[in-house]
């Protein structure tokens, strides 16, 4: 939620600011700016309301010259998104600016004490606040800028990441975080002279450098142009920043000929699924290797329930998660949404293993679920897809999904690798509890390596779902339906469809709508179903016949070769044939098609759709 990048060093720094905002702006797109000392030492701040292509606009009269700045693009928490209220802000004497992601919860009082001291105030942001209060601290104890920051920061309630410019101080950069993420970019410009790049993740920085130090909570750091990089922690204890190599590519972070990066990264599924199970599944054994389970063997041995923690679309592949754990490696799993649990004291118990499921690794309510689950001594394990992140630092083990870097806001790949990486726990967890006979055991990875091939088919199969789509527009709910594995599809079906097309979808268990959502069905409700030819696929078929009877317009998910529930539907998507518990991989790929492509006919932006960021770093 919100996006910084800064740079210090020799090159023009706008243009390097103006692509981060570009790379960053799926974290939030209400409004966006910059700030930047020129070279007669001039600290400017330019914002505009929306994109960055309107603060791009904005700023064509302006100097935007200088080699040290700091940008932001927002997603409104406090105070309505508009010019005013986007960041950078300045301090009261203009002396600072200041870019902040997170909230500051205790804003409202620090805010008062400072009016009360005579200090005016320009904006509602808790953001304006933080600024004002560095320079406070400046003012009160006569300190420099780094030691003020340090003060400030130790009287504020909250999550922040910042990077903070000041104007009597034209070589100097300083950034702190705690709870929000920041990196740091080491580099070197043309000229061999240090530079430093800052970020709310790697996506800014990778063009220039692949080495960075992810800062940790608490932590402050000063960057200077003669290669200065001081890290202490707000009790200004000095500590070693610890240089990591980036393990990204540019192109990942392009749109590589598609229109979109999210139908990029429906179709990148493949691909990203044979890399998320590359060396863990080993075909000529017939094994499944997750070092994060074979190091820790005795506690999935010794335990007595899973709880897995999750938001959203994560919450979805955890629900299946717990289908697949419980059948395979019989152990009780509870999916819990992570908002509720952290609030709702939940009885955790030292054999209990807690999962947290989350494409950025940062979302807040799940960091601080997992967070909890640590003081109540359980043991923590984290599925995530952006290395590095804060939930796979505070786990004590866990796996990445290796599925790249998922810049869509809509989740599709990260859905996929996260189901494929809990199948991969259920086995490696079965097969360290011995719950699997060896013959199911390796027909189960047999038929989990061909599911990349398998969906490849099934994007060639569902082309047509563009010329489809356009029928739907008109449409103001949409129903999805499916049993057992497939519920949580249904639910990931309707929440695509919600999230970028703007279109009300609701997704149940098939056997559900006779206890009351059957009232809603008329011959103006499209309802999906997901009916492949196995497990419960006669009493879909039922559920099928109970809709069609109340007019309701079938478009069904239908297994290769099925022709009695195509010939029930209005339309059908069609899958290969797999195991039950793989279907999920498949079954979702025609629904993420098919709101991708009624989202596009109805016009909307479908990477950046409205009221929503990729990573909710804030509650
Ligand atoms: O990064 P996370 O997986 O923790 O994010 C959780 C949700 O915010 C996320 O899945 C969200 O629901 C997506 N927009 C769904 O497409």
């Amino acid at each position: 939620m919100c996006g910084i990048v800064g740079y210090i060093g020799e090159q023009q720094a706008f243009p390097i600011l103006i692509k981060g905002l570009h790379r960053l702006e799926y974290r939030g797109y209400d409004s966006a700016g910059v700030s930047l000392i020129n070279s007669k030492g001039e600290l400017s701040v330019y914002k505009a309301k929306g994109k960055v292509v309107n603060l791009e606009e904005g700023t064509k009269d302006k100097d935007t010259t200088g080699t040290i700045g700091i940008a932001h693009t927002r997603w409104a928490t406090h105070g309505e998104p508009n010019a005013t209220n986007a960041h950078p802000h300045f301090s009261q004497s203009k002396n600072l600016s200041l870019v902040h992601n997170g909230i500051i919860e205790n804003y409202k009082s620090l805010r008062a004490e400072m009016e009360k001291n005579g200090m005016t105030f320009c904006s509602e942001t808790d953001t304006e606040v933080l600024v004002q209060l560095v320079e406070y601290m400046m003012n009160t104890h006569k300190c420099d800028l780094y030691t003020a920051v340090q003060l400030a920061l130790k009287n504020v309630v909250g999550a922040y990441a910042i990077a903070i410019l000041e104007k009597s101080h034209p070589d100097q950069l300083v950034c702190a975080r705690k709870g929000s993420p920041l990196i740091i970019g080491v580099g070197k410009s043309d000229n061999g002279r240090a530079e430093f790049y800052v970020g709310s993740d790697a996506t800014p920085i990778i063009e220039y450098t692949n080495q960075v130090i992810y800062l940790q909570d608490e932590e402050i750091a000063i960057m200077d142009r003669t290669g200065r990089l001081d890290i202490t922690n707000l009790a200004n204890v000095k500590q070693t920043p610890q240089l990591v190599t980036l393990q990204m590519n540019l192109d990942q972070l392009e749109k590589g000929g598609f229109p979109h990066f999210m139908l990029k990264e429906i179709w990148e599924q493949p691909n990203a699924l044979r890399t998320c199970i590359r060396g863990r599944v080993n075909m000529v054994d017939k094994d499944v290797l997750l070092s994060g389970i074979i190091d820790h063997k005795d506690k999935f041995i010794n335990c007595r329930r899973i709880i897995i923690c999750a938001c959203g679309t994560s919450w979805h592949s955890a629900l299946i998660g717990k289908y697949f754990i419980e059948e395979a490696a019989k152990i009780p799993v509870e999916v819990e949404y992570a908002s509720e649990f952290r609030y709702r004291n939940p009885v955790i118990n030292p054999d209990d293993i807690v999962i947290a499921v989350s494409q950025s690794g940062e979302t807040a309510d799940t960091l601080a679920a997992i967070q909890l689950a640590k003081e109540k001594g359980a043991f923590l394990y984290g599925i995530c897809n952006v290395i590095g992140s804060s939930i796979p630092r505070a786990t004590d083990s866990g796996t990445y999904l290796h599925v790249g870097p998922e810049i869509g806001v809509a989740s599709t790949k990260a859905f996929t690798g996260q189901v494929i990486t809990l199948g991969l726990l259920g086995l490696a967890i079965a097969k360290v509890k011995k719950t699997l006979s060896d013959d199911i055991f390796h027909m189960l990875v047999e038929e989990l390596e061909q599911i990349p091939d398998k969906m490849q088919w099934t994007l060639e199969h569902n082309k047509d779902i563009a010329q489809f789509a356009q029928m739907f527009t008109y449409c103001k709910n949409f129903i999805y339906l499916g049993r057992g594995y497939n519920y949580p599809v249904a639910l990931e079906g309707a929440l695509k469809l919600k999230e970028i097309s703007y279109i009300h979808a609701e997704g149940y268990p098939a056997a559900e709508m006779k206890h009351g959502p059957i009232a809603l069905i008329d011959e103006e409700m499209p309802v999906v179903v997901i009916a492949p030819k196995r497990g419960m696929y006669e009493k879909v078929v039922s559920n099928i016949q109970e809709i069609k009877s109340r007019k309701g317009k079938i478009i069904s998910v239908v297994t290769e070769g099925d022709t009695v529930v195509r010939g029930m539907s209005d339309y059908s998507f069609v899958i290969p044939d797999t195991r039950d518990c793989f279907v999920p991989l498949l079954a979702v790929i025609p629904l993420q098609l098919l709101s991708y492509y009624v989202a596009i006919a109805k016009g909307r932006n479908v990477d950046q759709p409205r009221n929503l960021a990729k990573s909710v770093t804030v509650e």
